[in-house]
C-alpha cells in the first residue's frame, strides 16, 4: 500500500434506491495484461475503449519506462501502443510498488529481450502475494533467476523453451504471465491447474490475434506453440464483470431497480445466484443484468475460490450487503489470507461481523448509519460505497486512491442513478 496524501473525500448521503441504467467499462484485470502484451509485438498494436483508471496510467507508465511509445487520442479512451523498440530491461521500485500487476511485464521482456529486472512487486495490501509460481514457471521455460536489491532479474540469453508447467496455484497473474512469455518460447508449452478467468481467455483471444497459437484458455489446461514474432493488433477489452457486480450489489442494498448494461451474465454466474439467494430479482438478457430489490434482504453464505467459483474481488461488496440481511451469513475468503480490512470500517457503520480466521460471520442489522471510514483497499473502498448508499445519514469515504485504481467515473456512474454522492476535496 502507498502512501495516501490526498484529503479528497467520497460524501454519501445514504438511504436513497438507486434506479436507472448504467454502462460497466472494459475489465481492469483484462486491460493490465493486454497493455503488457502489447510489448511482444514488433508492430504497433491499438486498444479501444480503455476504461479511464489509474492502473491503466500505472501500466501505461511502466512500459513507457521499457521504450513503448504509448500515444493516446484526445479523449484517452484509444491507445496505440508502439513496442518496436524496446530500450530498458529493468521495471523500477517507482513504479511496480504502485500496483503488483507492473511485474505482468515480466513475461513479455524475457520473450522480446532474454532479460528482465524487475522490483518486487506492491499493490492492495491483502496479503502476502508472493511471486513464487511465476519465478518457478519461469524456470521451467529455461530462465535464471536471481534476487537481491528488491530486485528479481531474470535471464534467457538464448530464448525461453517450453515445457510442461504445473501451477500449485491457479494464479491468474502467473497464468498470464506464463502465457506471454511461452507464446515467443521455442517450442510447445503446457499450462496445468491454470487459472480460468474471463480475463485470461481475452488476454489469449488478443495474443492469438497478434499471431500467437494459444489453446485451452478457459480451461485448467492451456497449450502454447511458440512462435517467431507477434504483430500489433487492435482489441476491445471484455466488460468488467466486478464493476458490473459492485454496481448489482448496491442496487439491491439500497432497495433499488438498476439495470447494469455490457454486464455479462456468462462471468457472473455465482454473484448472481447469491444475488437471488438473497431474495433480490434478477433478470438476464444478452445486453445486461437488471436487479430488482424492495430492500429486504436475507442472509447468504459466501466462500470465495478461483473462477469458476465465487470471485475474491467480489467478496468484500457481498460482505458489505449480508451486514444489512435478515439472518446470518458466513463469509468464507480462501484466496488471499488478509482480505478483511473492510470488516473494521463497516463496523464503524453499525455492522456487527466476527472474525474466524478466515470466516467472517455477519449477523445482519436492520440499517447502517453513516460513518467516516477509509477505503483500505480498492475492493474494501467499493464495499464502503455501497454500504454508504445504503446507510440512514453521511458516510465520508476517505483514502480514494484506492478505488481511483478500479472504478471509471464511480461518482458520475451513481450519480446517474439517483445517488447522493459528491467527491471533495477537504
Ligand atoms: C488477480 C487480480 C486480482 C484478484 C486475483 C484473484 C489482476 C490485475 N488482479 O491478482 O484483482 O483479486 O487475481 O482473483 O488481474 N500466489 C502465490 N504465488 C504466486 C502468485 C500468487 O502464492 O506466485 C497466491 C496469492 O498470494 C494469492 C493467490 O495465489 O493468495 C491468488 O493470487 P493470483 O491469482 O496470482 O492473483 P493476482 O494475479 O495477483
Amino acid at each position: 500500500m502507498w502512501e495516501e496524501k490526498s484529503l479528497e473525500k467520497l460524501i454519501i448521503n445514504g438511504g436513497k434506491p438507486l434506479e436507472g441504467r448504467i454502462r460497466v467499462s472494459s475489465a481492469k484485470n483484462a486491460v493490465l495484461p493486454i497493455i503488457a502484451a502489447t510489448m511482444l509485438a514488433s508492430t504497433p498494436s491499438r486498444l479501444l475503449e480503455l476504461p479511464q483508471l489509474e492502473d491503466v496510467h500505472t501500466i501505461c507508465n511502466v512500459i513507457a519506462s521499457l521504450g513503448v511509445k504509448v500515444t493516446a487520442d484526445e479523449t484517452n479512451d484509444e491507445i496505440q501502443f508502439d513496442a518496436s523498440h524496446l530500450t530498458s530491461i529493468e521495471a523500477p521500485y517507482d513504479l511496480v510498488r504502485r500496483m503488483r500487476a507492473s511485474f505482468l511485464v515480466m513475461g513479455p521482456l524475457l520473450a522480446r529481450l532474454g532479460e528482465a529486472r524487475i522490483s518486487l512487486p506492491g499493490g492492495c495490501a491483502i496479503g502476502s502475494r508472493p511471486i513464487d509460481l511465476h519465478l518457478k514457471a519461469f524456470e521451467a521455460l529455461g530462465a535464471t533467476i536471481e534476487m537481491g536489491d528488491g530486485y528479481v532479474y531474470a535471464k534467457a540469453p538464448n530464448g525461453l523453451i517450453g515445457n510442461q508447467i504445473y501451477l500449485d496455484f491457479p494464479s491468474v497473474g502467473a497464468t498470464e504471465n506464463v502465457v506471454m512469455a511461452a507464446s515467443m518460447a521455442k517450442g510447445k508449452t503446457v499450462i496445468e491447474n491454470a487459472a480460468e478467468e474471463p480475463e485470461i481467455v481475452d488476454l489469449v483471444t488478443y495474443l492469438n490475434s497478434m499471431g500467437a497459437n494459444i489453446r485451452g484458455a478457459g480451461t485448467n489446461i492451456i497449450r502454447i506453440e511458440g512462435v517467431d514474432h507477434l504483430e500489433g493488433a487492435t482489441h476491445t477489452v471484455i466488460p468488467d464483470r466486478i464493476e458490473a457486480g459492485t454496481y448489482l450489489i448496491a442496487a439491491a442494498m439500497t432497495g433499488g431497480d438498476v439495470y447494469v448494461e455490457n454486464a455479462l451474465s456468462e462471468h457472473l454466474k455465482p454473484v448472481v445466484a447469491k444475488l437471488k439467494e438473497t431474495g433480490v430479482k434478477v433478470e438476464e438478457d444478452v445486453d445486461g443484468i437488471r436487479v430488482i430489490s424492495d430492500g429486504h434482504l436475507k442472509a447468504a453464505d459466501i466462500k470465495t475460490l478461483p473462477y469458476p467459483g465465487f470471485p475474491t474481488d467480489m467478496q468484500a461488496q457481498f460482505m458489505a450487503l449480508t451486514t444489512i440481511a435478515e439472518g446470518t451469513s458466513t463469509i468464507m475468503e480462501t484466496v488471499f489470507e488478509n482480505r478483511f480490512m473492510h470488516v473494521d470500517e463497516l463496523r464503524k457503520m453499525g455492522a456487527s461481523i466476527r472474525i474466524e480466521e478466515r470466516r467472517a460471520i455477519v449477523e445482519g442489522v436492520k440499517k447502517l448509519h453513516g460513518a467516516e471510514v477509509r477505503a483500505t483497499d480498492l475492493r474494501a473502498g467499493a464495499a464502503l460505497v455501497c454500504a454508504g448508499l445504503a446507510a440512514e445519514g453521511i458516510t465520508k469515504v476517505t483514502q480514494l486512491s484506492h478505488i481511483d485504481r478500479g472504478y471509471d467515473n464511480l461518482v458520475g456512474k451513481l450519480k446517474g442513478l439517483g445517488a447522493d454522492i459528491v467527491r471533495v476535496d477537504e
